[in-house]
C-alpha cells in the first residue's frame, strides 16, 4: 500500500542526493537507493561521499530524525512509495547522444515492484520523448521534473530554486509532484513532458551560449587591448543581460554542459535540424580551452617539449571534487601531450599516485600543495578558481619556480600584486 507522501529517490549521486535529503527536509519521508558499494557503505555509515557545501549537515539532520534512509536496491526504496524519484546517471555516448542505459535498467527494475497508482518522476536528462519510454517500461504515469541544481550549490540551489518545472499528459500528476516542492516558493511551470525535456536542454545549452560568448569576447577584448571584466560589468547591468554566469575561463565543462549541448545536437539532428549557433558554441569552447595552452606555452618562453609546468586545480570548478569533463584536467592532458612535466595540485586530490580517471596522464606528479606543484616550473597554470590560490605567498613560489610565470585562466588573482612579485601574468580578457 503506499503511503500518501512517501517518497523513493533512486541514486544518491549528485542530484540524486541533494534531492533526497531536501525533499526530506520539506516533511516527507524519504527512502533512497544507492547500488554501488562504496556511495552506499560511505551513506551507511553516516558519511556523504561527494564534496558539496551543507549537504553532510543536512543528510545528518533528515537520517536523524527518520525522513531519510537508505537501501542498496531500488526495488526495495519503492516499495510503498506514491513517489519514485529517478536520479542515475544519462552518460554521453560515442556519437553524442544521451545514454539511456541507467534510466531503462532502474525502469525496468522497478516495473513489478511500483505500487499501484505510484507516479514515477524523472529527475535524469533525458532526450526528448523519454518519458513515454519510461512509460511503456514501467506502465506507470511518468512526470519530468528536471534538476537545475548546480554542483558545490546543490543544498542551496535545491532549496530555493528558481522554478521549478513539472511535465506530463497527466497534469493533475504533474500538480502532485509540483506540491511537493510548494515550499520552495517558486514558480511552478506545469507543461507536458516533452517540453519539459526541451526546458532541461535549452537551459544548459544557454548557459554555455552564454560563456562560450564571453569567453570568445576575452579573447576579443586581448585583441583589441579592452579588460573583460569592465566590459562585462556594462553588460551586466542592462537588467536584460544580468552578471551571472558571465565569467571567462579556460572552458566550460563538468559533467552536464558538454553532455547536454551534444546531445541537444544530437537531438536537432534526428529531426533534420542543424543547430548551428550552438555547435558554434561548442566549437568555441573548444578554442577557450586551446588558447589557455598558446598562453603557458608564451609565458615558458615558447616550446613547452621538456618544460615543467605547474597545475592549479584541476575539478571542473571550485566547491567541488569532481574532475568529470573538466576544462582543468582538458587544458592539462594538452600540455603533457606537448611534452610538458606536469606537477599538479588540486585541493580535493590528495597528493601520491594517479587516479584512475587521469591515468593518461600517469606522469604527472600529484602535489601536496599549491607550492610544491610549481617547483622548477617554467609555467603555473591556475585553471581552478579555488579561494586558497588567492592568499599564497607569490615571494615564495617566484623562489621556487625555474622562471616566475603565472597564466591565470580565472582571472582570480591581482595582477599588479603578482607584477610586483617579479612574475610575468597573463589572465583571460585583460589586456
Ligand atoms: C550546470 C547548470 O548550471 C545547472 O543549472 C544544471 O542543473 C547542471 O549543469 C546539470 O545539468 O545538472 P554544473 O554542471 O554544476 O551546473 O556547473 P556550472 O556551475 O554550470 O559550471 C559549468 C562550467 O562553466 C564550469 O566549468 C564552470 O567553471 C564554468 N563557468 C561557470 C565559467 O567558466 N564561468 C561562469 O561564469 C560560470
Amino acid at each position: 500500500m503506499t503511503d500518501a507522501s512517501r517518497i523513493a529517490v533512486v541514486g544518491a549521486g549528485y542530484v540524486g542526493l541533494p534531492t533526497a535529503a531536501v525533499l526530506a527536509r520539506f516533511g516527507h519521508t524519504v527512502v533512497c537507493a544507492e547500488r554501488d558499494d562504496t556511495r552506499f557503505g560511505a551513506l551507511a555509515a553516516g558519511r556523504v561521499p561527494v564534496l558539496e557545501e551543507g549537504l553532510a549537515e543536512l543528510v545528518a539532520e533528515v537520517v536523524g530524525n527518520g525522513s531519510l534512509r537508505f537501501v542498496r536496491s531500488a526495488a526495495e526504496a519503492v516499495h510503498g512509495a506514491r513517489f519514485v524519484f529517478l536520479c542515475v546517471a544519462t552518460p554521453e555516448a560515442y556519437d553524442g547522444a544521451a545514454d539511456l542505459s541507467f534510466v531503462q535498467e532502474v525502469a525496468t527494475e522497478i516495473a513489478s515492484a511500483l505500487e499501484p497508482g505510484a507516479i514515477v518522476v524523472n529527475k535524469s536528462t533525458v532526450p526528448v520523448g523519454t518519458a513515454l519510454a519510461v512509460e511503456r517500461i514501467t506502465g506507470a504515469t511518468v512526470v519530468s521534473n528536471p534538476e537545475f541544481l548546480r554542483e558545490g550549490t546543490a543544498v542551496r540551489d535545491s532549496l530555493r530554486p528558481d522554478r521549478v518545472v513539472v511535465g506530463a499528459d497527466d497534469r493533475r500528476a504533474a500538480r502532485q509532484v509540483g506540491e511537493l516542492f510548494s515550499e520552495t516558493g517558486a514558480p511552478l511551470i506545469v507543461t507536458d513532458t516533452v517540453t519539459a525535456e526541451t526546458i532541461k536542454y535549452a537551459s544548459n545549452a544557454f548557459l554555455a551560449t552564454k560563456l562560450s560568448f564571453v569567453n570568445a569576447l576575452a579573447g576579443l577584448c586581448e585583441s583589441v587591448g579592452a579588460d573583460v571584466r569592465d566590459v562585462v560589468l556594462g553588460l551586466g547591468y542592462d537588467r536584460r543581460i544580468g552578471f551571472d554566469f558571465l565569467r571567462p575561463g579556460p572552458g566550460w565543462g563538468g559533467s552536464c554542459l558538454p553532455k547536454d549541448t551534444a546531445a541537444l545536437v544530437h537531438i536537432a539532428e534526428s529531426v533534420g535540424y542543424d543547430f548551428a549557433l550552438l555547435r558554434a558554441a561548442i566549437a568555441a569552447n573548444e578554442e577557450a580551452r586551446e588558447r589557455v595552452v598558446r598562453k603557458v606555452e608564451e609565458a615558458a618562453g615558447g616550446d613547452l617539449s621538456g618544460r615543467t609546468v605547474g597545475v592549479w586545480g584541476l575539478t571542473f570548478k571550485a566547491g567541488t571534487d569532481d574532475r568529470r569533463m573538466s576544462p582543468a584536467v582538458d587544458v592539462t592532458r594538452r600540455l603533457a601531450d606537448l611534452g610538458v612535466s606536469v606537477r599538479a595540485y588540486d585541493p580535493t586530490v590528495p597528493p601520491g599516485p594517479v587516479p584512475t580517471d587521469l591515468a593518461d596522464l600517469e606522469g604527472m606528479v600529484l602535489c601536496a600543495d599549491a607550492y610544491d606543484a610549481c617547483r622548477g616550473a617554467s609555467a603555473v597554470a591556475l585553471l581552478t578558481e579555488w579561494d586558497e590560490f588567492r592568499g599564497l605567498d607569490f615571494a615564495k613560489v617566484a623562489d621556487l619556480m625555474a622562471s616566475p610565470a603565472l597564466v591565470d585562466a580565472r582571472n582570480l588573482l591581482d595582477p599588479a600584486a603578482l607584477r610586483r612579485a617579479g612574475f610575468s601574468y597573463s589572465g583571460v580578457g585583460r589586456p
